[in-house]
Formats: C-alpha cells, structure tokens, sequence
C-alpha cells in the first residue's frame, strides 16, 4: 500500500466496530493505516475488534485472525507520545546505536525494542506476551485472556496468594537480569496481568540491557515498586532482601 493509496482500505472491513474507527479516523495517521493493512495482509489478523486499553502513550486492540485466534495489537500514538522520554531509553542500549532523533524514528525503533524485549524474556522463560510481528508503530502479540476477555492487571484483580507474586517475581526479575541481562524499567502492579492467578509481564518498550548507563537506577526503581507493592499486600520485605533474593538466583540462571 502506497501513501496516496488510503482510499484502497476499507476501513468497516478491518474495523467494523465504530470506535476503534473514530480513534484511527482521530489518533492515527496514514502510516499507522498502512502498517495495520500490511500486517493483515500477511495473515497476522484479520479485523481490530475493540479496544482493550486506551494509554497515555500507545491504544491496545483485540484482534483476530483468520483462524478465529485473538492478538493484541498494540499501536503507538506518534503525535502525542513523550519521545523525549522515549529517548532516554533507546540511547544507551547498544542495540539502538544510530537512531535518529525524531518523533517518528524514536517510536517506530521504540516498537521494535518492545519486540524484541518480549523475544528475550520469552527465551529467558519469563511469562509475557509471545511477540508475534511488528511493523513501523503497530506491534502484534499474544493475547492475554480468558474466554476471550482481556486479562485485568494485578492493580485491578490482586492476586489471592501474594506469595505466589513474590516467587513469580524474584523468578521474573532474576531470569531478566542472569539469562538475557535485561532490566524491565516500569515493573509494578499496572504492568503484571493476572491471568487466573498466573501472573504475565506486559509493557516492556522501556526495557533496557544491563549494559545501559542508567540500568541499575531503573533497577532499583523496579525493586522499590515491587518491594512497595509486596508491602501493601500483607507480604513484608525489605528492598535489600528483595535485591538479595533475587542475586541469589544468580549461579541456578548465568548463561
Ligand atoms: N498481550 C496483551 N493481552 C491482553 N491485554 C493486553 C496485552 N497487552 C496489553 N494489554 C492491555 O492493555 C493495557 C495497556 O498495555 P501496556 O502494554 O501496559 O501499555 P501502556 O501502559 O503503555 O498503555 C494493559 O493494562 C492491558 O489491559
Ligand atoms: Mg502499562
């Protein structure tokens, strides 16, 4: 699809809901257009159903696919996302060495970190969302429900064994850190699903190698939110026996 060649999508067929039209008719912009029709095209789904989660910074969609199997898609906001933000955290991580300055550019590398980010965790077995494709803003990957209904994030359903959330996350944070050297950098309630009890990362753009200059500040900061949360919840810890739980994983998870 060319960019003079809007009129060619057929907008009712791949969003027969009329919200998820007046968000792209509003939101997005040719480009994100032509990425949707592109990733369709390559059989990845077939429709945007609805909306699951309109973000600051990226709208999340249920799709589907020919099959009848659910996506997320996950397509970021160009005009009104906070690239100077964004910047921070691709410059440093020597796999975006060369990224050039500009909204756009900033964005479309900051899909493709989230992309690879979930390939990682995924290698090192932690429980996130399996990247599926992605292309300019639009990032397409497992979605995570039940009977076809988003999962909630713990904020909204805390789980019923906050032990459980511990093990899973000093499990989580120490595969990161020991088998792909990777920090999350936004860890917290609003970023673990609770998927019937089973507790799944999501929202892993910012998610920076240990390589990067302010990887241990973003570390710390997910163990003060983590240790924070556990806190809450009846689960008493310090951050120093949290941050020493988790090094004490090292030797079970080095490469
Ligand atoms: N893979 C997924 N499966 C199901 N729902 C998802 C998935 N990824 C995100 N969501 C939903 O979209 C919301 C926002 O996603 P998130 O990646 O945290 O983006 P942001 O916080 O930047 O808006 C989540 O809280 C969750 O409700
Ligand atoms: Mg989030």
């Amino acid at each position: 699809m060319t960019d003079d060649s809007k009129e060619e999508f057929d907008f009712r067929k791949f969003f027969p809901d009329e919200d998820v039209r007046k968000i792209f008719a509003k939101v997005f912009d040719r480009s994100a257009i032509s990425a949707v029709h592109s990733l369709a095209s390559k059989g990845y789904f077939d429709v945007l159903e609805y909306v699951i989660s309109t973000g600051k910074e990226a709208h999340v969609f249920r799709a589907v696919d020919a099959a009848g199997h659910f996506r997320a898609v996950k397509i970021y906001k160009i005009e009104t996302t906070d690239f100077k933000h964004m910047s921070k955290y691709l410059h440093g991580d020597v796999r975006f060495q060369g990224i050039k300055n500009n909204r756009r550019d900033l964005i479309y590398a900051w899909t493709r970190k989230e992309f690879k980010n979930l390939l990682l965790l995924n290698k090192a077995g932690v429980r996130a969302p399996l990247p599926i494709a992605f292309k300019n803003n639009v990032l397409v990957m497992e979605f995570v429900g039940e009977n076809g209904q988003a999962s909630p994030v713990l904020k909204e359903k805390p789980a019923k064994d906050i032990e459980k959330v511990h093990a899973a996350l000093v499990d989580f944070m120490a595969r990161m850190l020991f088998k792909v050297e990777l920090v999350h950098g936004d860890l917290s309630e609003y970023n673990l699903l609770n998927k019937g009890e089973e507790i799944v990362l999501i929202d892993c753009g910012q998610a920076v190698l240990n390589s990067h200059p302010l990887a241990k500040t973003f570390f710390e900061r997910d163990i003060a939110n983590i240790s924070k949360y556990l806190n809450n919840n009846g689960f008493k810890i310090t951050k120093e026996a949290l941050t020493e739980e988790i090094r004490s994983k090292k030797s079970l998870f080095k490469k």
